[in-house]
């Protein structure tokens, strides 16, 4: 689980871009957020806590389909960041809000609040 927060956190790092626009940057990004949700998934697939400090909630992996299929959306909107290549702000802000879209339902539903 500590892999999976620590990807998590570098896909948080994507939602401090702002301002100037960076064609190469933008692309890094998504491709580290790529790189670093496939290995979400993996994790929670693997990883069913014990009772470390976690916020994710057992339903996980009580019923894993819903959250399998919010996750394999996740993925494919990222995958079409990629693909789309963005090279200025206003490609590339629709793009980013739909991989956003994703960081806030699933935590609604999936992530616990913090203690
Ligand atoms: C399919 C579900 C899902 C999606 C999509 C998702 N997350 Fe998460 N995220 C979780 C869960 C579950 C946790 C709690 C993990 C834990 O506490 O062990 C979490 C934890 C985090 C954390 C805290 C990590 C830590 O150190 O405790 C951050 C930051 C985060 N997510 C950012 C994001 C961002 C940014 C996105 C979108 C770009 C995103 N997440 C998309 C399920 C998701």
């Amino acid at each position: 689980m500590k892999t999976v927060a620590e990807q998590m956190k570098i896909l948080g790092a994507m939602t401090r871009i702002g301002g100037t626009f960076d064609d190469f940057f933008a692309q890094s990004a998504f491709e580290i957020m790529q790189d670093a949700a496939l290995l979400s998934q993996t994790g929670f697939q693997q990883n069913e806590p014990s009772n470390e400090a976690t916020r994710a909630k057992p339903a996980i992996w009580a019923d894993g389909s819903d959250f399998n299929a919010r996750m394999t959306r996740f993925l494919a909107d990222i995958d079409a960041a990629v693909l789309a290549e963005p090279t200025d702000l206003a490609s590339f802000i629709p793009l980013f809000a739909v991989v956003s879209e994703n960081c806030k339902s699933c935590h609604e539903r999936y992530r616990a609040p913090k203690n």
